[in-house]
C-alpha cells in the first residue's frame, strides 16, 4: 500500500537491475547460453518496485516475464546487456543478477553451419565484456553495486574473491550444484557477502530473498537527500 501511494523507502531512487540469461549467436539458428529462468531477477525487481523504486529491468531472453512496474530493457546478448546498462547510469543502486554469458563467438556466421565430412566447425570464442565490474570501475558507478555468485564449490571463498575482484560492495552468493535442486527451483539458499564478511540467509523462497534484499538495500541508501 505503500508503494501504491509513492511513500516506500525507495522512493525517488533510480536502481538498475540486470537479470536472466543472455544470448550469444553462433549462427542464425544457434546459440551459447546460461541456464538461468531469470526468476530471482524478476523477483528483485518486483521487490524493489514495490519499496517505490524507479527500476530500470535489463533483461535477456528469460523464461519468467518481466515484473510489473518497472521500467523493461529487452536485450539479447551481453553486448546489449552493456550498453544498455550504461545507458540507464547514473542511478543509485546496480543489481546484476543476470547470467551473462561469459564467452561469445569471436565472429558469429551469417549462415547456418552446415555438418560436413571435412570436420567440426571452428568455434573460436572471446570473452564478453564483464558489465559488472567495468560499471563498479566507472565514472557512473552507482553508491550501491551488488552482484551475485554461482558457484557449485567452495561457494564463500569463492564469492568473496569474486567481490574483491570485481570491485562490488555486496556480493549475493548462491550453490547451483545441481544436488542443491536451486536452478530452475522455487527456492534460493544465499550468503550477503559484504565488508563486514559473510552472512548466510535460511534457504528461504526467491521471492522472500528478494523482499530482504530489497530491504537491505532501502536501509543502506538511507532516506532520499539524507
Ligand atoms: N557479470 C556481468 N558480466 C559478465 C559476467 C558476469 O555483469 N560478463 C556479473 C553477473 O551478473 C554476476 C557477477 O558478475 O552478478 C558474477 O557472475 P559470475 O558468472 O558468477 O562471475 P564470473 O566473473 O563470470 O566468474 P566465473 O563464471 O568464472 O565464476
Ligand atoms: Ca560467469
Amino acid at each position: 500500500i505503500a508503494a501504491a501511494l509513492g511513500n516506500g523507502p525507495l522512493r525517488g531512487r533510480r536502481i538498475v537491475v540486470t537479470s536472466g540469461p543472455t544470448h550469444e549467436p553462433i549462427d542464425p539458428v544457434r546459440y551459447i547460453a546460461n541456464r538461468s529462468s531469470g526468476a530471482q531477477g524478476a523477483a528483485i525487481g518486483a521487490a524493489l518496485a514495490a519499496l517505490g523504486a524507479e527500476v530500470i529491468f535489463v533483461t535477456g531472453p528469460a523464461e519468467v516475464p518481466p515484473p510489473a512496474g518497472v521500467e523493461v530493457v529487452a536485450v539479447d546478448t551481453a553486448a546489449e546487456m552493456r550498453a544498455a546498462v550504461h545507458e540507464a547510469l547514473p542511478a543509485d543502486a546496480a543489481i546484476f543478477a543476470a547470467a551473462v554469458a561469459d564467452w561469445r563467438m569471436k565472429t558469429a556466421r551469417a549462415e547456418k553451419i552446415k555438418k560436413t565430412p571435412d570436420g567440426l566447425p571452428d568455434l573460436a570464442l572471446e570473452e564478453n565484456p564483464d558489465i559488472l565490474a567495468e560499471v563498479a570501475a566507472g565514472p557512473d558507478r552507482p553508491g550501491l553495486v551488488v552482484g551475485f555468485a554461482a558457484e557449485t564449490e567452495n561457494v564463500v571463498e569463492n564469492a568473496t574473491a569474486k567481490r574483491a575482484r570485481k570491485g562490488c560492495d555486496w556480493i549475493l552468493a548462491n550453490d547451483v550444484s545441481p544436488a542443491t535442486g536451486i536452478m530452475g527451483g522455487r527456492d534460493n539458499a544465499v550468503t550477503l557477502i559484504t565488508d563486514e564478511g559473510a552472512e548466510a540467509w535460511e534457504r528461504m523462497g526467491k521471492d522472500a530473498v528478494a523482499r530482504r534484499l530489497a530491504e537491505r538495500v532501502a536501509r543502506a541508501l538511507g532516506p532520499v537527500g539524507a
